[in-house]
């Protein structure tokens, strides 16, 4: 069965993309390699024995999206992780991200409209949730008002798929709400490849470690919270990338019970700032330099999943802790730093 990856050259998409090889599924890959390189595919390979098929191009054009479609018209299932994903960068270029989150995402809903029978994955995430009143979030919490144009482009997008669902026959979709993706393929051979400063505080506390980065600021300690510091929900990437092989093969065996649905995917545990850092401590035996400086706006005090609904009726659990996701990212840093 033949699998669109859009983002596969990605950090979740790369992960995603080896674990449907492992189940057999063909995967061709869509990406613009705008914050990624050719170079992943060869990890891909390295780990599963199969390299997939790779194509070059820019989902912002349309044409090229519409040639690819005519090119495989056997595409059975799409992924689709492609999008720009900075929360500041989204701040400062809104256009951009709702030209390359939103434009793109109408352009493949288009292709897969004219198809009798498609099946679609959409990258969403609990930024959806702003700050949830209650504490772990279900998937029927309210959406908040977005903070940035990137956490827009998720409730937007979430918003087109839901309604194209409602009036396109064979369209089945789910929408999978990530709570704070981390680590690396333990092989070490596929990771989180941040471009310049980090935006997610795992590679930044790696960076940190490995000696990249001077300090680690650690954005308020006077939260409503156990230590004090912002409370998120760590997903190990390669349970994140299995969530998707289920949610696919729900959707290619017709289990779903609508044709719109959605899925928290994080590990229903909250951890604090200062434990992911004495995680890092722990599995590396080394002291992170941090310093405690005042809280950044936007920041919210916590979030976590209630997973039920993923455990229940996707028959899915985050296998993984804390400390081994952290232990996969850290070996991931020294690996390519060794190489650089
Ligand atoms: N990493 C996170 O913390 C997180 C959390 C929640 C949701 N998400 C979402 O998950 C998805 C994947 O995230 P990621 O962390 O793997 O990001 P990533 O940047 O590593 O991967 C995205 C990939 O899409 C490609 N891409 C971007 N625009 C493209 C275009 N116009 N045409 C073709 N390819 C394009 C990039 O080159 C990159 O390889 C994104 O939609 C992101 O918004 C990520």
């Amino acid at each position: 069965m033949k699998i669109l990856v859009t983002g596969g050259l990605g950090f979740i998409g790369s992960h995603t993309v080896v674990e449907l090889q492992n189940e057999g599924f063909e995967v061709v890959i869509i990406d613009d390699c705008s914050n990624s390189s050719e170079e992943v595919l060869k990890g891909i390979t390295a780990i599963s024995g199969k390299t997939p098929i790779f194509e070059k191009i820019d989902l912002k054009e349309k044409e090229s999206v519409s040639d690819f479609f005519k090119r495989h018209d056997d595409i059975q299932g799409v992924i689709h992780f492609a999008a720009s994903k900075a929360v500041g960068e989204s701040v400062e270029k809104p256009l951009l991200y709702y030209e390359n989150n939103i434009a793109t995402l109408v352009y493949l809903l288009k292709e897969l409209s004219n198809k009798d029978n498609s099946n679609f994955i959409f990258s969403s995430s609990c930024t959806v949730y702003g700050q949830a009143d209650k504490m772990p979030i279900t998937e029927d919490a309210p959406v908040k008002p977005a903070e940035s144009p990137y956490g827009n482009t998720k409730q937007i997008g979430e918003e087109i798929i839901r309604e194209t669902c409602k009036v396109t026959d064979g369209l089945n979709a789910i929408a999978l709400r990530y709570f704070n993706p981390m680590g690396a393929h333990p092989s070490a051979e596929i990771g989180e490849l941040p471009i310049g400063v980090p935006q997610n505080l795992v590679p930044f506390i790696t960076q940190t470690g490995v000696g990249l980065r001077q300090e680690l600021s650690v954005f308020g300690d006077d939260y409503p919270t156990s230590d004090g510091t912002c409370v998120r929900d760590y997903i190990y990437v390669v349970d994140l990338a299995k969530a998707h092989v289920q949610a696919l093969q729900r959707l290619l065996e017709r289990k779903n019970s609508e044709n719109y649905e959605v899925f928290n995917l994080g590990t229903g545990k909250g951890s604090s700032v200062l434990e992911v850092i004495h995680s890092f401590e722990n599995v590396s035996g080394e002291k992170l330099n941090y310093k405690i400086v005042d809280r950044r706006a936007g920041d919210i005090t916590e979030a976590y999943a209630d997973t039920t609904k993923a455990n229940e009726v996707l028959g899915w659990k985050a296998q993984y802790s804390l400390d081994e996701a952290m232990k996969s990212a850290w070996d991931w840093e020294q690996k390519i730093r060794s190489q650089s």
